[in-house]
């Protein structure tokens, strides 16, 4: 069992047509034909978006994708036009809202790992590849890799995971030249990023990356690099060999899995609601995320 606790009411904006609610974001389309992207401050773990709010999440990760965006903006144009919510907009969406131009989005979810973790790890336990590329022998949990590769897949539907898939799949379902062109901007793309992040304390495992094309241009869409897109560990933290600490959502996955929270993951049963102290905790990593990443003060 997964999904939603409790699926969430989309709010009705003149002018506005509601599209679709992910499991954190709210997508509309506005009278000029532009995506507007609204992010709430939703959270989700073991597949479930939870029945608890993390105050302020959604502006942070908003911001934080807007900075990220301007780091590669020098590598890869990126599909943001402007950040002021519409008229007629509840006021807490400012901050949180992108207004984005609408692409003919590549349905692959482009992913750079530059560690082992989670299915590529499950994948290598089993053949010692990661989406069909071979790896050296002796990795665990949490190892870095030799470089950084591009570990595709398709994009799942809310409640499943997304399937990892080759590259010679990926290039069966968008073209030899497309595929090419996904594979170097997302490596291009993590690799900058992971630079900048390990100066900054921080691990980048790994991150997906979603494209569209405007026109003949391959521009990169959604949100970038944020603690939802993306693996983050404190690096004075990282040691292969075991999962490593989630620099966000480790407090939630303790106190979930804790006696305390009375809740069984196995079970077909949705998680409670976070008590005040993991919703705190967790808050305030997002904010030390966002300032230890861009060095400026969260406000
Ligand atoms: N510039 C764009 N043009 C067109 N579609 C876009 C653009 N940017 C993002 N999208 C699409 O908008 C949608 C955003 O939805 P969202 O990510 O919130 O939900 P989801 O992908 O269904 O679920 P999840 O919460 O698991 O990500 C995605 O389908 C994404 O591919
Ligand atoms: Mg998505």
């Amino acid at each position: 069992m997964s999904g939603f606790v409790e699926k969430p009411e989309p709010i009705q904006v003149p002018g506005l047509v509601h599209l679709h609610t992910g499991k954190v974001r709210e997508l509309y389309r506005n009278e000029a034909g532009e995506l507007v992207m609204v992010a709430s401050d939703r959270i989700s773990a073991y597949d479930w978006v939870l029945p608890t709010e993390i105050p302020d999440k959604g502006r942070v990760l908003t911001q934080l994708s807007l900075w990220w965006f301007d780091q590669l903006a020098d590598l890869l144009p990126h599909h943001v036009l402007g950040t002021e919510p519409p008229a007629g907009a509840p006021a807490d969406w400012a901050g949180r809202t992108l207004v984005c131009k609408s692409l003919d989005m590549v349905p692959v979810e482009c992913v750079a790992r530059g560690y082992l973790t989670g299915s590529g790890l499950t994948e290598y336990a089993e053949t010692r590849t990661v989406c069909g590329l071979a790896l050296p022998e002796g990795l665990v949990d949490g190892s870095e890799l030799p470089a950084p590769i591009f570990t595709p897949a398709t994009k799942a539907a809310v409640g499943e995971h997304d399937e990892n898939v080759s590259y010679e799949e990926v290039a069966r379902q968008v073209g030899a030249e497309t595929a090419a062109q996904l594979r170097q901007a997302t490596l291009a793309a993590y690799s900058r990023a992971r630079n900048i992040a390990r100066e900054r304390g921080i691990v980048l495992a790994d991150t997906k990356f979603e494209f569209g094309f405007d026109g003949e241009t391959l521009v990169v869409a959604d949100e970038v690099l944020t603690p939802d897109s993306s693996r983050f560990w404190p690096a004075d933290r990282w040691e292969p060999g075991h999962a490593q600490p989630s620099y966000d959502k480790q407090f939630v996955r303790d106190w979930l899995t804790s006696a305390e929270s009375g809740w069984d993951r196995r079970s077909e049963q949705p998680p409670p609601a976070l008590p005040q102290h993991v919703v705190d905790a967790t808050r305030a990593k997002y904010v030390e995320a966002y300032e230890r990443l861009t060095g400026t003060t969260w406000s």
